[in-house]
């Protein structure tokens, strides 16, 4: 909480306008104003205010405590996973801190009568006068006015509520925020790349340096053919967003790849506000015929479930910054309301708003709690920390741990640009500060999640040569540069259980860069990145010269939209003879993981050049460009297969 606890010089400096009393304290209060921001008068005080009043939500410290108690092998309720009523009550708040609240408003003269909250809901909104509300929170609210977009706001530089309650109040909107700028450019993009694609044979293992196809695959990571019997309850979800996938594309690929799938296969499909598929093959999606086809040939015969979100106007991805949050909320009811970090819901300046005032956009309401998550998850799509603010990031942060919770593992692309952005974000080498400071991804650097970095077979290498971090120079063979995304979080600090690998990092392959410790200390002493921040990648996967079709022609892809199909396919798989042995799925991968390096392939050579630097330095053991590794199937079935 952002809370300033004393205020007895405050009180008494404001005493004669009668604000606060005895009783009242400081909540929050703004320190810096930007100056985009221009204060334009006092709010009348007739004027109607719509106050939401974010109440704390219980048992946030042990989150992370709670996600290790089913995540971590050592623990004696490994795999006993949360259901989702389970998860939505413990993180709800207290009812004793939902009958404080109304008790203080309804003595304020704020009748229950006036005051809406919605179940398992963490905050209670009322409509008032300015008047009113100003005397509630001992507080007066102006009308700001942003020079740059023209945005109208109203907010405070500091509110007071009374010292009782302070402990079950988060935060009050409207309050002492302002938002921030907002952006021109689309964050929203696929992670991948596209060149031509020689003609190779599907079977042979001699071509996979130029073309990786599904033996290629197979082979490299030991992956035997599938069970002919699978379960029914263990699809592998695909997040697409803006892509959709052909079926004609998909065909052509199994006619020429993986004949034994029969031509017609297409996943299941669980839609989300408004979302579709497929497309006729010359608006086919390079990213999600790109998942498919790198999942069909691993998982097959267990199905695909396609989460297709948003709909065509959101989809495209220029109208809005945000990323996930109606997703997640389709998966997780509660996430539709659920208050943290100063947000309650999706955020309407950065997420999609339903129904769609867009003509031909989706007139239904907000999906909430509509599909039951799978088991597993594969996500090729994200921005950078830069993009959004922290607070957006923390709130779908937690939604990530609540899915760790209840059985779900969540794999994402680390991002193709080595430690920088994509060009042109924030800088035009797509770094932070003066250029210099290496950029770090989102959402990759939530602790919740397992981010995938990328491997390559580089010319002259076999399948049967240990892989190497990929860079691929600015035009060879793609349009742009491409660099496995890794480093250091900004945002979040080292989670306990990687603390010893990046410990293990920094002794023995220290990077020469200088760096600095903590945010607020960006660019310090020449600083580049974060010695305080959660490491990513935590694996890898081949991401190079895959071979694929897409609108009916046949490319080299390349990216990590490509390892994550991969490596999310594995643990699928692995979840399958799981289920068949009568267990559950993994939930949470990385507890295990980091205890078990030995079961994936060590990948100690490459960097992940960006920001006018080569990046990190592949090493042995985890490093910040590879993780541990790629799959080693037979190795990580094994790991997985001896855990309750
Ligand atoms: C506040 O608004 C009311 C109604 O529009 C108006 O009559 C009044 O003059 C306003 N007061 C001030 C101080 O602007
Ligand atoms: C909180 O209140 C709800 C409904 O009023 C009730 O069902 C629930 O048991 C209460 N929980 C606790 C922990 O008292
Ligand atoms: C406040 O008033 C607006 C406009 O009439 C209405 O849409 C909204 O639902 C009201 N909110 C509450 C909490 O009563
Ligand atoms: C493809 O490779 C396999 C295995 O190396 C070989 O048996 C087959 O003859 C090749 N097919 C063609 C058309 O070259
Ligand atoms: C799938 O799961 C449901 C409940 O989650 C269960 O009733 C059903 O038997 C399962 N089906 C299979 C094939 O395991
Ligand atoms: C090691 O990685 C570099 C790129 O960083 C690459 O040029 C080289 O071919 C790789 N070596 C092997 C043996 O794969």
């Amino acid at each position: 909480m952002k809370v300033l606890p004393t205020l007895a010089g405050l009180s008494l400096a404001v005493s004669s306008l009668a604000l606060p009393t005895s009783d009242h304290v400081v909540h929050e209060r703004r320190t810096v104003t930007h100056s985009r921001w221009e204060k334009t008068g006092p709010v009348n005080e007739t004027e109607p205010i719509m106050v939401r009043i974010g109440l704390t939500q219980s048992n946030l410290d042990r989150a992370y405590q709670y996600l290790m108690d089913v995540s971590d092998s050592v623990s004696p309720n490994y795999g006993k996973f949360w259901t989702p009523e389970q998860v939505a009550s413990t993180f709800a708040p207290s009812n004793e801190t939902v009958a404080a609240v109304r008790k203080w408003l309804n003595g304020a003269g704020v009748e229950n009568s006036r005051l809406s909250q919605t179940k398992h809901s963490g905050w209670i909104a009322f409509n008032a006068t300015a008047q009113e509300v100003e005397g509630l929170f001992h507080t007066q609210y102006y009308h700001y006015h942003d020079r740059t977009s023209g945005v109208k706001t109203i907010a405070t530089h500091e509110y007071h509520i009374p010292q009782s309650i302070q402990q079950h109040i988060d935060y009050i909107k409207p309050g002492v925020l302002l938002p921030p700028a907002s952006k021109k450019r689309s964050k929203r993009r696929p992670r991948m790349q596209k060149a031509p694609q020689p003609s190779v044979n599907a079977t042979s293992l001699a071509t996979c340096d130029q073309a990786i196809t599904p033996a290629c695959i197979a082979a490299l990571y030991q992956i035997p053919p599938s069970d002919s019997t699978v379960s029914a309850n263990n699809s592998l979800g695909v997040f697409e967003e803006g892509s959709m996938y052909s079926q004609e594309d998909l065909n052509l690929f199994f006619g020429n790849f993986t004949p034994w799938i029969p031509q017609g296969t297409k996943p299941q499909p669980a839609f989300i506000d408004g979302g579709t598929a497929p497309a006729p093959v010359e608006d086919a999606g390079t990213e999600s015929n790109l998942d498919f086809q790198l999942a069909y040939p691993i998982v097959y015969p267990q199905t695909l479930t396609l989460y297709q979100t948003d709909d065509k106007f959101y989809g495209a991805s220029t109208i809005v910054d945000g990323l996930f949050n109606t997703f997640l909320d389709a998966l997780d009811g509660s996430y539709c309301t659920y208050c943290a970090y100063g947000e309650c819901g999706d955020d309407p300046k950065y997420d999609p708003t339903y129904p769609d005032k867009f003509s031909g956009g989706y007139t239904g309401q907000l999906m909430c709690g509509t599909y039951k998550p799978t088991n597993v998850i594969s996500i090729s799509y994200g921005g950078q920390e830069y993009d959004l603010p922290a607070y957006y990031q923390q709130r779908q942060c937690n939604e990530f741990l609540k899915l760790g919770l209840q059985g779900t593992s969540v794999l994402i692309a680390s991002g193709d640009d080595g430690v920088a952005g994509p060009l042109g974000d924030d800088n035009t080498n797509g770094c932070l500060g003066d250029g210099s400071v290496f950029s770090p991804t989102w959402p990759n650097s939530c602790p919740y999640i397992t981010n995938v970095g990328a491997t390559k077979v580089y010319p002259g290498q076999t399948v049967a040569d240990p892989e190497s971090a990929v860079y691929d120079p600015p035009g060879h063979p793609y349009f742009s540069e491409f660099a496995s995304g890794g480093g250091f979080s900004n945002i979040y600090g080292i989670p306990d259980y990687q603390a010893a690998a990046v410990a293990e990092y920094f002794k023995s392959h220290n990077p020469s860069y200088p760096y600095y410790e903590g945010q607020s200390n960006m660019g310090k002493n020449g600083g580049v990145y974060n010695r305080l921040g959660r490491g990513y990648p935590d694996i890898a996967a081949n991401g190079d010269n895959i071979a694929m079709f897409s609108e009916g022609q046949n490319f080299l892809e390349g990216g990590t939209s490509a390892s994550t199909p991969i490596f999310a396919s594995i643990i699928n798989r692995i979840v399958e003879k799981r289920l068949a042995a009568g267990k559950g799925a993994l939930g949470f991968l990385n507890p295990v993981l980091y205890r078990n390096a030995h079961a994936l392939n060590d990948i100690t050579n490459g960097t992940n050049p960006g920001c006018g630097s080569d990046g990190f330095s592949t090493a042995p053991g985890w490093d910040p460009v590879t993780g541990l590794g790629t799959p080693n199937f037979p190795k990580l079935l094994d790991v997985f297969m001896n855990l309750p």
